[in-house]
């Protein structure tokens, strides 16, 4: 009953926040808020010196079409939506109750709503990335234009992430980014992205944002599209 009555207070007190914030805002003021105590409600499952150097690569590409799976928490949501162009379209999938995160009850949808700026247009689609039905859904939204950027942070199993990668990265136009979260070694864990993430950049343009190569969990991989 407590637990609920602080989760109300500080769900009341982040959307008063996220009323407050200027559209113009620069990463590191987001990033400030979001490892706040008013933006703990949407941290980033992700290291702050990781994710630092995620967010000087959006500030460069500035996506205007952007395709994330893996909301869960909204954290690398809010990120992308305040630095992505102030025209973006922007979509963010995830599964309820979906494995890796289990991810977002719905009376969080009016706050990741108000992520994206008053001319972005944010579709948050809740279903399986690896269904026809979803890629399907996901070129409409973008009305078959290429994305800019594709975040993938979803099903962390080696065929899923594999699965994702195979589905969606024929969507990314030459030059965009296609980022893979949990890339290194997750010791007694489900997560196998690293055994993906090595196959998959052999060959590419690509780069690793990792801290510690042993400290068992998270770390950033990024391929720039040929
Ligand atoms: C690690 S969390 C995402 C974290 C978030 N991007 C962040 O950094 O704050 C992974 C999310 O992927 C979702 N997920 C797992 N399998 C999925 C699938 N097949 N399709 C869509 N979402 C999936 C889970 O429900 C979970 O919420």
């Amino acid at each position: 009953m407590l637990d609920t009555l602080r989760l109300k207070r500080a769900f009341r007190r982040l959307n008063r926040e996220l009323e407050g914030i200027r559209p113009d805002l620069s990463g590191a003021d987001l990033l400030n808020f979001v490892y706040s105590k008013p933006g703990s409600l949407i941290t980033p499952w992700q290291y702050r010196e990781e994710v630092e150097q995620l967010v000087a690569e959006l500030e460069k590409l500035k996506p205007a079409r952007a395709l994330e799976i893996g909301t869960a928490n909204g954290g690398t949501l809010f990120l992308l939506c305040r630095l992505a162009e102030s025209d973006a379209r922007i979509m963010s999938i995830d599964l309820p109750e979906g494995k890796f995160g289990g991810g977002y009850p719905e009376w969080k949808i009016p706050m990741y709503h108000r992520f994206a700026t008053s001319d972005q247009e944010l579709e948050l689609l809740r279903g399986d990335s690896h269904r026809l039905e979803t890629l399907q859904r996901v070129e409409t939204f973008f009305q078959k234009e290429e994305l800019d950027y594709l975040f993938i942070d979803g099903d962390h199993s080696y065929e899923g992430v594999k699965q994702d990668y195979e589905m969606y990265s024929p969507l990314v136009r030459k030059g965009g980014l296609i980022v893979f979260h949990d890339i290194v070694e997750h010791p007694d864990s489900d997560c196998q992205v690293d055994r993906y993430w090595h196959e998959v950049k052999e060959g590419k343009n690509y780069k690793e944002f990792v801290r510690d190569w042993e400290q068992g969990k998270y770390g950033i991989g990024l391929i720039i599209k040929d």
